[in-house]
């Protein structure tokens, strides 16, 4: 089993928690995620589902997890893929249904061949189903074989346990958020001018495997203009000696996530264009973490980020209208043109993590202790962009500052708060390993 911190009687709990809030007689299936060919015959890197994982930390493909509450009683059955000799001289040890049940927080365990007999008899005496339908479509089909009735959506359950993490998962999100710092921190120190885009990602990344993590999402290398294209990862540029680099990367322990990102001048030296709106940033975002106090709606901590911005464009004579077209009545004001995403997102199993915070339009959730949220407020001016005029010493800037918080009754406690951000700090890290 790999190791995590999180016992399987708190597995045995999570699965006991949704059984008490799903429907009597109600059985829940959980598909694994499938395989996917990279190319001809080879694959790319497995990662499980993250209810899979949540419920049971079982992290082979071709499996199916089902929890029932039979007249109350718990039954929870992991499908799995038999033990195969010949298969695993090839592609390596499979657990099997017996190692399944010895050591994983189930009640029984089954070769994931038998998994349409068993189903057709499970069916046949629960009132009522809940499959999340997509993840495996072959297993959508033999479920809906035997049974004709509502299939209900166990997400509206696990995605509000998900959102408030408890204190192991909050110790893994700590590991996680050590090794994303850490690798910033080395990737500040070997920047020089003319440094590849991809010299950096491999320095972070490195720093994930050496610290037997895997990175949670395609890591952001972006230098100069690069830095203003929000998903830009080809990484593949030379960047400059004047330009600054903004790295957007973070690993997983266990599957739960980090997101960091830092931007910072490659030489080392902020020029005074790009300390104007780094300063600008920095203010949003410290001001947003202020915001994320429990009890408070999920937009105060974009409202925080967006009024700094939108002043601090003024000010600098980005922007040249009032204070109110520059924010907008709903915050959809001129300001938007150069801060184009949201302050934040729920992190947790998934970086872009359930239980609301980015469901395109509806409001987020009201912030409450044990979730944890990213902030990052950002700043974009391309200089490819012809719909936008600016100051043309700040064009080809872009920068972002990413923290992960954790909401307590005490206030937001900065998950990543080892992981320098001060103008200070940076210029004495930059180069500091060469
Ligand atoms: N790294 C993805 C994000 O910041 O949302
Ligand atoms: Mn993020
Ligand atoms: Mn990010």
């Amino acid at each position: 089993m790999e190791d995590t911190i999180v016992s399987n009687s708190e597995f045995f709990q999570r699965q006991d928690d949704l059984i008490s809030k799903v429907l009597p007689n109600s059985l829940v299936i959980i598909p694994n995620n499938l395989t996917s060919i990279r190319s001809n015959d080879t694959k790319y890197p497995y990662r499980a589902n993250s209810y899979m994982m949540y419920l049971s930390n079982w992290l082979e493909p071709n499996s199916v997890l089902s929890i029932g509450n039979f007249n109350d009683l718990r039954e929870t059955t992991l499908y799995v893929k038999p033990r195969d000799t010949e298969k695993e001289i090839w592609e390596g040890r499979i657990i099997g249904p017996e190692g399944a049940l010895s050591n994983w927080p189930v009640d029984s365990s089954k070769s994931i061949s038998n998994f349409e007999k068993s189903i057709k008899s499970q069916l046949s005496k629960y009132s009522n189903l809940y499959l999340i339908i997509g993840i495996d479509p072959e297993i959508d089909i033999i479920v809906q074989k035997y049974w004709d009735r509502e299939i209900l959506d166990p997400r509206l359950y696990l995605d509000e346990m998900r959102s408030i993490k408890s204190d192991s998962e909050i110790e893994l999100m700590k590991k996680a958020s050590s090794i994303s710092s850490d690798a910033h921190v080395k990737a500040m120190a070997i920047s020089r001018p003319g440094i590849g885009e991809w010299e950096i990602q491999s320095s972070i990344e490195s720093h994930f495997t050496m610290c037997r993590s895997t990175k949670s999402y395609n890591s952001i290398v972006g230098g100069g203009d690069n830095s203003t294209i929000l998903h830009y990862n080809s990484n593949s540029d030379i960047i400059d000696g004047t330009e600054m680099v903004l790295v957007d990367a973070g690993c997983e322990v266990n599957g739960y996530a980090s997101d960091i990102t830092r931007t910072w001048p490659v030489s080392g030296k902020f020029s005074q264009p790009q300390r104007d709106i780094y300063e600008l940033v920095l203010k949003a975002e410290l001001s947003a973490i202020e915001a994320c106090q429990a009890g408070s709606p999920w937009v105060n901590m974009h409202k925080a980020a967006s009024e700094v911005l939108a002043r601090g464009l003024i000010d600098l004579g980005i922007l040249n209208c009032s204070l109110e077209e520059a924010l907008g009545k709903n915050l959809d004001g001129e300001y938007r043109k150069f801060f184009m995403h949201g302050t934040g997102h729920m992190l947790g199993l998934d970086v872009h993590d359930v239980g609301g915070g980015r469901q395109g339009g509806k409001p987020g959730p009201e912030l409450k202790p044990g979730m944890v949220v990213t902030v990052e407020p950002g700043l974009y001016f391309a200089a490819w962009r012809d719909d936008i005029s600016v100051p043309k010493k700040y064009s080809g800037i872009g920068v972002r500052i990413e923290d992960d918080v954790l909401i307590t009754e005490d206030g937001p406690v900065v998950l990543t708060e080892m992981c320098p951000k001060t103008i200070d700090e940076i210029e004495s890290i930059v180069g500091s390993a060469l």
